[in-house]
């Protein structure tokens, strides 16, 4: 699918862009959410107790959880009290001001009111994704440092308190009887806590998320947020998302990355707007029934679930009245083929959003006051500025491929990278641009348009794979003696792992051993950086500096190496 499709009318929030981007400034945006406070506050206050104490929401529902034998929901009044609760509980066991919390779960209420208790209270939430394997459960709270962390018991066998000095506190969540010695029932606590907590002040480089992404080299990096970017995501929850206090919306991003702490929840409260939270496993007519039981309103989603939505089955969308006004996608490039099903049987086209774990906010959209460009990730938000630069930072004119970049300002920019200045600094070597490691290209329109990654970093399903830290696993297994580990184009999962290794020679190559060495990762790291496929070769490219050499690696993926 190809071309122009023209405006489509019914957006609420952002009228005209180009106005917005000639008059709009960040401190505009600022002073709509702070009103007459001098400075920034507490995210966690503004995403809930403000709905109660300000906005009259008390009683309007923030959040519709359903998973497995679980249907619940929880007023705005209520977050707001959990979490003072969950803040006192902190408090109690000595857990201050920028000391770091995990949060290792599978998504359920009390992820969110730990998440918002950890921030109240001043500490670092530390996200990690509930398919994390001990090594990188292990990996994260090591760098971290953390102090505490709040998990399931099923979950709690993942990790290796005993390897990790800084780890004093683990919190349970339900399994009452069947503690870990020192362990501590997070209910049992809860229910002694009291209501009543002062919100902690945040300035506005204070941090109060630690969010570890993967990069093409080395261990994955701990990108930190501060406060301040709390003005980026309310903004663009409104022009982006379009969010008005009458929606229903449901982002299906898990909470242990970027979109779903974002967008997931923050973004919305801030508006008032009441959240979906759907756990379980994908499956693709659950998902309409569950678009249709709660009559979301806005929906973002990412390619491969819409892919895999379009593959569950022909015609399912007929069987489930839907109520959708707003559709976005993030994280991966938004195909034609997704396209065409969204206008064929949504009635409606899906709204692309490019942005990054880094960069806090979304920075480069498709708005609903200007037409889209199949294949485009759109135009920088109004008050941002994007380019193209060169290897030196020159910056490039339209239709050459180059480096993108943003120039560096806008409200939810990283502070910081956890215990490593010089790869923040790297981020920013031709400063003022923040270089994003994505290539792409911008039209005489000014329409940007995604072109992969310039580096080795592999995005399979929307979630972001070092290869280097794949690499390494394979290196562990006693039958690898050399990995190359790079991204292959799939036509569901816009990339799979592929895995080249060199076999040591006591071993034969059998699909057994393939099988063993793939479920080595996932044990090590988890179900999403295993290799797909893995490939035998009799050696592994290597550069001038004895690095994997990553071009090389991508020719042999797609087979050019053969042509
Ligand atoms: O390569 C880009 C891709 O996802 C990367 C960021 O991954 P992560 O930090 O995990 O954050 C994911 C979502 C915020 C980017 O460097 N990416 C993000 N959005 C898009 C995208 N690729 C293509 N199209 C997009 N809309």
């Amino acid at each position: 699918m190809e071309g122009v499709i023209s405006r489509i009318p019914g957006g609420k929030n952002l009228r005209d862009y180009e106005e917005a981007c000639r008059t709009f400034s960040f401190r505009e945006a600022a002073a709509e959410l702070y009103g007459n406070r001098p400075g920034p506050v507490n995210i966690a206050y503004l995403a809930v107790d403000r709905q109660v104490t300000e906005k009259g929401l008390r009683d309007k529902t923030a959040l519709f959880f359903e998973s497995g034998d679980r249907e619940e929901k929880y007023t705005f009044a209520q977050m707001a009290a959990y979490s003072n609760k969950f803040a006192n509980v902190l408090k109690k066991h000595g857990i201050g001001k920028t000391d770091r919390v995990g949060i290792f779960m599978p998504r359920c209420p009390e992820l969110y009111i730990s998440f918002l208790g950890i921030v109240k209270r001043g500490a670092l939430a530390v996200p990690l994704f509930e398919a994390f394997m001990e090594d990188a459960v292990f990996d994260r709270l090591r760098d971290s440092g953390a102090k505490a962390i709040i998990t399931t018991p099923e979950l709690r066998k993942r990790i290796p308190a005993n390897k990790l000095p800084d780890l004093k506190h683990v919190f349970v969540v339900g399994g009452c009887g069947t503690l870990k010695k020192g362990d501590i029932q997070w209910h049992n606590e809860m229910a002694e806590a009291s209501r009543e907590y002062e919100v902690t002040r945040a300035g506005p480089e204070d941090p109060y998320l630690l969010l570890y992404a993967s990069g093409a080299e080395g261990s994955p990096k701990g990108i930190l947020h501060a406060h301040r970017g709390a003005v980026g995501i309310y903004i663009t929850a409104k022009w982006v998302h379009d969010l008005c206090q009458d929606d229903i919306y449901w982002c299906t991003a898990d909470p242990g990355w970027i979109t779903g702490i974002a967008y997931g929840f923050l973004g919305p409260w801030m508006h008032g707007v009441s959240v979906v939270i759907r756990g379980g496993r994908f499956d693709a007519e659950d998902w309409f029934k569950t678009l249709s039981k709660y009559k979301v309103t806005v929906w973002y989603s990412a390619p491969t679930a819409f892919r895999m939505m379009i593959r569950g089955g022909p015609g399912l969308h007929a069987r489930y009245p839907l109520y959708l006004r707003h559709i976005l996608s993030v994280g991966e490039p938004l195909t034609g083929e997704v396209l065409e099903w969204s206008l064929r049987e949504l009635g409606q086209p899906i709204y692309d959003t490019w942005w990054m774990s880094e960069t806090g906010m979304n920075l480069i959209c498709n708005y609903r006051c200007l037409p889209l460009k199949v294949g485009s990730i759109g135009k920088p938000f109004p008050g941002v500025r994007a380019a193209v630069i060169d290897d030196e930072g020159n910056e490039l004119p339209p239709n050459q491929i180059g480096n993108l970049a943003i120039e560096a300002g806008w409200p939810a920019m990283f502070t910081g990278v956890w215990n490593n200045h010089e790869e923040y600094y790297n981020y920013f070597r031709h400063y003022p641009w923040f270089t994003t490691g994505d290539a792409a290209y911008y039209d005489r329109d000014g329409y940007f348009f995604f072109q992969g990654r310039v580096d080795g970093v592999i995005n399979t399903a929307g979630e972001r794979v070092g290869p280097n830290e794949v690499e390494n696993r394979l290196l562990q297994h006693p039958a690898v003696t050399d990995a190359g580990v790079v991204g292959k184009p799939d036509s569901l999962r816009g990339e799979i792992v592929k895995a080249y290794i060199r076999l040591d020679e006591s071993y034969n190559w059998t699909k057994e051993l393939a099988d063993d060495i793939r479920n080595f990762v996932k044990q090590g790291l988890a179900a999403h950086a295993a290799p797909r496929e893995i490939e035998p070769r009799g050696f592994i490219p290597k550069d001038r500096e004895g690095r994997n050499n990553r071009r090389v690696l991508r020719e042999w993926a797609l087979g050019l190496d053969h042509k």
